[in-house]
């Protein structure tokens, strides 16, 4: 009963801030992601009769009492009414909870490894609704290249679908730059709460989100890198206006960041196309073309506060593994 998987983080390019049904984790609008080569999560779960309570490490280190908490919340709902405990094991290939989407690559991970631990052999889009439970954005890591979580009104209904596989537009890419390795103050769950919960900009942002989906759709079909950047870059910048409007502020934001945000701004006018987006953390993402990834990196590694790039281009979907990690 013992298994193991893989799943990559993702990014969105039309993002998700705040649910209808916090119990189920259904979502005010849908979002659009691009699933990332490059930062993933590798988890092994084994679950034994022997077993007196669940075991859980994360990085070779014992997790927080919320994190845990919520991991055994999840674990009951796919071992359902048996009360066999789990071993888990689960390492991340970049810095945890800063912004760098490590619930939605460890959920689908862990959804993945204990599904098929337990014998249960699930579709793609019963592991999204599964995985979705554990953290919203997770549902979106299921699968690779882009793709889109339907809001739903439901259990059943809320998904993520795979909009275009990793192969369809290889020269995309995502540049992530860490400004931090510091874990955040207020997590996503708490600051997406808060945040439907007092900023006066939260309806416009929801008024917004059709738009920015059909041109988001739209520039996947054309493959129209302008307007999926020009989305993608607007839609980060709603999000982050209703953040930190919130009461009390949440800015995710650090010098570092407006210093990277301002060079894509001056690499833009100087004809090097990129556009940024960033999540509930500091971390800037550049999203670019091959061609000029290069030139970008060089600029970006200039500026003070950088503490490194990754380049990642769009990824695999989750997947098991033989290698466990114990
Ligand atoms: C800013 O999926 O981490 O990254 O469902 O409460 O676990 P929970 O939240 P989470 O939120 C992600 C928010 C975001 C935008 C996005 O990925 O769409």
């Amino acid at each position: 009963m013992k298994s193991s998987a893989i799943a990559n983080s993702n990014i969105a390019l039309v993002k998700y801030w705040g649910k209808q049904d916090k119990e189920l984790i259904l979502p005010y609008n849908n979002s659009i992601s691009l699933t990332i080569s490059d930062l993933h999560t590798h988890t092994t779960v084994e679950f034994n009769e022997e077993l007196k309570e669940d075991q859980i490490t994360l990085n070779d280190s014992q997790i927080d009492e919320t994190s845990r908490k919520q991991i055994i919340k999840f674990l009951d709902i796919i071992r359902k009414d048996s009360d066999l405990k789990a071993k888990i094991v689960s390492k991340n290939n970049f810095p945890t909870a800063s912004g760098l989407a490590s619930s939605a690559s460890g959920y689908a991970a862990l959804t993945l490894a204990a599904t098929k631990a337990l014998n249960l052999n699930l579709t793609k889009e019963e592991l999204s609704k599964l995985a979705r439970r554990g953290s919203g954005s997770a549902c979106r890591s299921i699968y690779g290249g882009l793709s889109e979580w339907q809001k739903g009104t439901n259990n059943d209904d809320s998904f993520a679908k795979q909009i275009e596989k990793k192969d369809y537009w290889p020269d995309l890419r995502m540049l992530i730059c860490t400004t931090t390795t510091e874990e955040k103050k207020t997590k996503s769950r708490a600051g997406m709460a808060q945040t439907v919960a007092t900023s006066p900009m939260y309806k416009s942002w929801l008024d917004t989100i059709e738009n920015d989906l059909t041109n988001v759709r739209t520039a996947i079909k054309n493959k129209d890198f302008t307007l999926l950047g020009k989305t993608a870059e607007s839609n980060c910048l709603k999000m982050h206006a209703t953040m930190i409007t919130t009461e009390p502020p949440i800015i995710y934001w650090n010098p570092t960041t407006i210093k990277i945000m301002k060079q894509v701004e001056l690499l833009r006018e100087q004809g090097i196309e990129c556009y940024y987006t960033m999540d509930a953390g500091p971390q800037v993402k550049i999203l670019c073309l091959k061609n000029n990834q290069e030139t970008i990196l060089e600029k970006i590694k200039q500026i003070d506060g950088v503490i490194n790039t990754i380049t990642t281009k769009p990824g695999e979907p989750a997947k098991t593994t033989e290698q466990h990690l114990f």
